[in-house]
Formats: C-alpha cells, sequence, structure tokens
C-alpha cells in the first residue's frame, strides 16, 4: 500500500510559525514521526511540502493510479483552492484532510475547506498526531474497499 502525504505552504515553517497554534515541533521531525508510523504499519509513503499551489496540483494528478490513498493538509489553500478540490477529485484516490490547528475554532475566513468536499474524512486539531491517524484511517479505509471487489 502507497500513501502519498502532502503539506501545503508554511508547513515547512513548522517549529518556528506561530508556536502556540502549531506547536514546537519541526517539519523534520514531523517528517520522521509519519515515517516511522508508516514504518510500524508496513506501508509506503512520499512525504512532499511545498509552497506552491500547482506543485501540490502536479503532485495529485501524478498519484493517479500510483498511490492508494492521499493525506493533505493543504494549509492556506484548504480556504481558497478551487483547483486543489478538482485535482483531487480528477483522481478519485481516497484523501484524508489534515489540520495541525483546530480550524473550527479559528478565524472566518478558516471556516471554508473546498478539499474537504473531495474527502473521506477531516482531522482537525489533534496537532501533528492527526497526521498518524489519517493514516490509520486511510489503511482501514483502502482495505475495506479492497475487500468489497473481492
Ligand atoms: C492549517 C490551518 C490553516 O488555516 C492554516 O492556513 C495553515 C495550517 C493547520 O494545519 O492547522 O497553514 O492547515
Amino acid at each position: 500500500m502507497k500513501i502519498l502525504v502532502l503539506n501545503g505552504p508554511n508547513i515547512n515553517m513548522l517549529g518556528i510559525r506561530e508556536p502556540k497554534i502549531y506547536g514546537k515541533e519541526t517539519y523534520a521531525s514531523l517528517l520522521s514521526k509519519i515515517q516511522n508510523h508508516a514504518n510500524e504499519r508496513g506501508i509506503k509513503l512520499k512525504m512532499l511540502q511545498s509552497n506552491h499551489e500547482g506543485v501540490l496540483i502536479d503532485e495529485i494528478q501524478a498519484a493517479y493510479k500510483k498511490f492508494d490513498g492521499i493525506v493533505i493538509n493543504p494549509a492556506a489553500y484548504t480556504h481558497t483552492s478551487i483547483a486543489l478540490l478538482d485535482a483531487l477529485k480528477a483522481v478519485g484516490l481516497p484523501t484524508v484532510e489534515v489540520h495541525i490547528s483546530d480550524v473550527s475554532k479559528r478565524e472566518a475566513y478558516r471556516q471554508i475547506s473546498y478539499v474537504r468536499e473531495a474527502c473521506i474524512a477531516t482531522i482537525s486539531g489533534h496537532g501533528t498526531d492527526g497526521y498518524l491517524e489519517a493514516i490509520d484511517l486511510l489503511i482501514d479505509h483502502i482495505k475495506s474497499m479492497k475487500n468489497e471487489t473481492l
């Protein structure tokens, strides 16, 4: 099983940016935490962060028929990008939306998520553990989809 983990703009600044909201854990340590979890679960991962919407869209398109599912924290693009939503819909891969902070308790401009429409679940406000929960959820979902087609 192969899962693509995508992070949007400014997630590379974890540990530096607004630590009261996003915590002190760095992006590098988030990556090793996710990788360790994937190793424990016996699945393969590709992880990518970009500050550019088009790069994220290219990665989603390239995942078509190559990955079994996507974990995405689109960061600020969550609240602006119909293009990311369209890309997720185009490839049709099971996708889980993750937010480190609890966006539902934040500013009004963070209350819209365009990508949510293409996601099987959203995990918000569980800190970086949310990525691990998203991976577990995807694994269960992908396994149950495969059983249905047997
Ligand atoms: C975020 C929440 C977004 O509103 C914000 O723009 C981010 C990070 C989160 O993980 O909590 O950059 O996606």
